[in-house]
């Protein structure tokens, strides 16, 4: 391995916490959506924001991901469907009455029409391991590594001026079916993206106190 300088610029000490209170605020104004608008969004916008997220750390660098984008109707529509049937099946049959009760103020259910009306979906895939001349190389720490990438793309879908949502189908393995992914590559969540639909509304929830979360020792 080789070494090189480290590119960076310091930020004064008088800098620093107008920085992060800046960008706390920007964050703070991030909500998950359920309803899009269709308006197509340049593909471009959809580029940077998967290349903001492959910017992640990750075990042993070895970048265990994959960023689907889906812009195809006649695909879009098939997630769908497929998606439709598993969360009617949850939200019918299969989640515990506690698990809906804690679902009731997001007043979601099985139908899942923004997998179609948004002009994107972002599909990310977890990598097991990978396969390089018919031999298999171990990854690490997988789960860690492509969670903190689905954050640094939800930051950068914010960032530019769109919405999202983190959406979980469950189960999720028709994604691999869909979209046809080799073996190795497992379903990590689905991420429709675009401009909110006029008027959409968002619950109006609570986040935990500083106090709560944070300790300082
Ligand atoms: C891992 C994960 C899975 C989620 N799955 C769903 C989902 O399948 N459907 C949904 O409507 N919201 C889902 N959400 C969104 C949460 O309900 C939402 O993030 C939470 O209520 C906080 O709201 P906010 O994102 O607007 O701050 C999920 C969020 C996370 C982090």
């Amino acid at each position: 391995m080789t070494f090189k300088k480290l590119e960076y610029q310091k930020t004064n000490k008088s800098d620093l916490a107008q920085r992060s209170s800046d960008f706390l605020r920007k964050m703070k104004s991030r909500r998950s959506i359920r309803h899009f608008s269709d308006e197509p969004i340049p593909i471009e916008v959809i580029e940077n924001i998967v290349k903001t997220a492959a910017t992640a750390p990750s075990g042993a660098n070895k970048q265990p991901w994959k960023f689907i984008i889906v812009s195809n109707k006649e695909i879009k529509k098939q997630i769908r469907e497929a998606a439709e049937k598993e969360e009617r099946e949850f939200y019918e049959h299969r989640a515990p009455q506690s698990w809906l009760n804690d679902l009731e103020q997001f007043e979601t259910n099985g139908e899942k029409e923004f997998l179609e009306v948004s002009p994107y979906l972002i599909v990310v895939f977890k990598e097991l391991y990978s396969e390089e001349n018919e031999e298999r190389n171990k990854n690490y720490y997988i789960n860690e590594s492509v969670g903190i990438a689905t954050g640094l793309l939800i930051a950068a879908i914010h960032n530019a001026g769109l919405v999202t949502l983190t959406h979980t189908p469950s189960p999720m393995g028709f994604l691999g079916e869909i979209l046809n992914r080799p073996s190795n590559e497992k379903p990590f969540l689905l991420l429709p993206v675009g401009y909110p639909a006029e008027n959409a509304k968002v619950p109006d929830i609570k986040r935990k106190d500083t106090k709560d979360i944070l300790v300082h020792i």
